[in-house]
């Protein structure tokens, strides 16, 4: 068969870990899809940074928009990031062109996921977009598919990494927020705009991708009851941990008899729970079906190998010809919010 054709837009931390893979396991990839996987063509703001692999052998386009629909692009791999500007009218345009979609873009699917992927659906194209939820972890896999067969009950989890490093951190140095901010921004461990991060806006983000998917409704990141983790005080967390609890962001969509709740909020969580064990910057992702009962997924949410893995394995199902996770029915939008009472694992 004719061989898989990428256009890779962003080639900063995710892009380069896709172009490795790409490279590195390209025998594998073949054999495991039935299609050899290659890149036509790439795209970032600076064509002369060195970015510590070798991009001779690819054609350049300065506008992420050409790049999106050349012909020689089968899949537009979207991974400049933010909910505006090039990255979302590249992704249009390319579903428009007829072209496959993987994104790693947690932002612009929360605000404009719904309707892209209206768009998707009636090109009869994919869009997916495993990398946006929890990095590494393949949640969006688990819901949709490994979870088919059951009515979904609930999903949560702590789905920022800096946040939980930030309360991990606090907790175990005795540091105060203001402290361990200062620290993980040195690090470079927070968004380019922090309070993404710490304001739970970016936990939030996931959080909507995954009620749409698990509950069949409209996304919808304007109705997650949020507080990030900001106003946390270290000595909150010294009177947690006396009650033998830890503060985590924790992030919970369930069905109620009103509807749909959906919060992200700094929680208490028993400290020798699952949740209460997770530390620094790893994720954690709690999915509860009728059928299965309770499974607990646990892994690295960001960094280049983690996040290009997730990008991989959704170019992996569509060089073997699956179609795109949907976001919700729109008819169904569920709303309301009632406060119910949180099991946790
Ligand atoms: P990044 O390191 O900041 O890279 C962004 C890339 O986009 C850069 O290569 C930049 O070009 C390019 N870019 C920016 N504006 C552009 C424009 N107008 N035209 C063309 N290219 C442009 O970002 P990242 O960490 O790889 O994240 C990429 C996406 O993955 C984001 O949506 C992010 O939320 C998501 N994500 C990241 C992680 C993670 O661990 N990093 C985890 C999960 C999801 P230059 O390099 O030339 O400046
Ligand atoms: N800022 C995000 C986090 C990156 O800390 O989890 C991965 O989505």
């Amino acid at each position: 068969s004719e061989p898989l054709r990428l256009g890779i837009a962003g080639l900063g931390t995710v892009g380069i870990g896709v172009v490795k893979i790409v490279r590195q396991h390209a025998a594998l990839l073949a054999a495991r899809t039935g299609r050899e996987i290659v890149i036509s063509a790439i795209s970032a703001r600076d064509k002369s940074k060195d970015r510590g692999v070798s991009l001779s052998g690819y054609s350049w386009e300065n506008d992420p928009v050409s790049l999106a629909t050349r012909a020689d692009v089968d899949v537009f791999v979207e991974l400049i990031g933010g909910d505006e500007g090039p990255a979302k009218n590249a992704v249009e345009a390319a579903l428009a062109a007829g072209k496959e979609v993987v994104t790693a873009n947690k932002a612009l699917l929360a605000i404009h996921g719904q309707a892209l992927a209206e768009t998707a659906e009636a090109h009869d194209r994919a869009l997916r977009y495993e990398a946006a939820v929890a990095g590494g972890i393949p949640v969006i896999k688990s819901l949709t598919e490994g979870l088919a067969g059951n009515d979904i009950t609930r999903v949560m989890g702590v789905m920022n990494g800096s946040c939980n490093y930030i309360l991990t951190r606090m907790e175990t140095a005795g540091l105060s927020y203001q402290e361990v901010f200062a620290e993980a921004d040195g690090l470079g461990y927070l968004e380019a705009d922090p309070q993404l991060d710490v304001g739970g806006i970016d936990a939030a983000h996931k959080l909507a991708i995954l009620a749409s998917l698990a509950f069949g409704t409209r996304v919808d990141f304007d109705g997650i009851t949020l507080e990030g983790i900001d106003r946390v005080s270290i000595e909150d967390i010294r009177a947690a941990a006396d009650m033998g609890y830890k503060i985590k962001l924790l992030g919970v969509a369930q069905k109620t008899g009103r509807g749909l709740e959906q919060r992200m909020q700094p929680c208490l969580v028993p400290d020798s729970s699952p949740l209460g064990q997770l530390e620094g910057g790893t994720n954690m992702v709690v999915l509860e079906g009728d059928a299965v009962g309770q499974i607990v997924l646990r892994g690295p949410g960001a960094g280049e190998g983690p996040t290009a893995s997730a990008v991989m394995a959704d170019v992996c199902d569509i060089a073997k010809g699956m179609r795109t996770p949907v976001f919700g029915i729109p008819s169904a939008q569920l709303t309301g919010s009632t406060p119910a009472r949180t099991q946790l694992p």
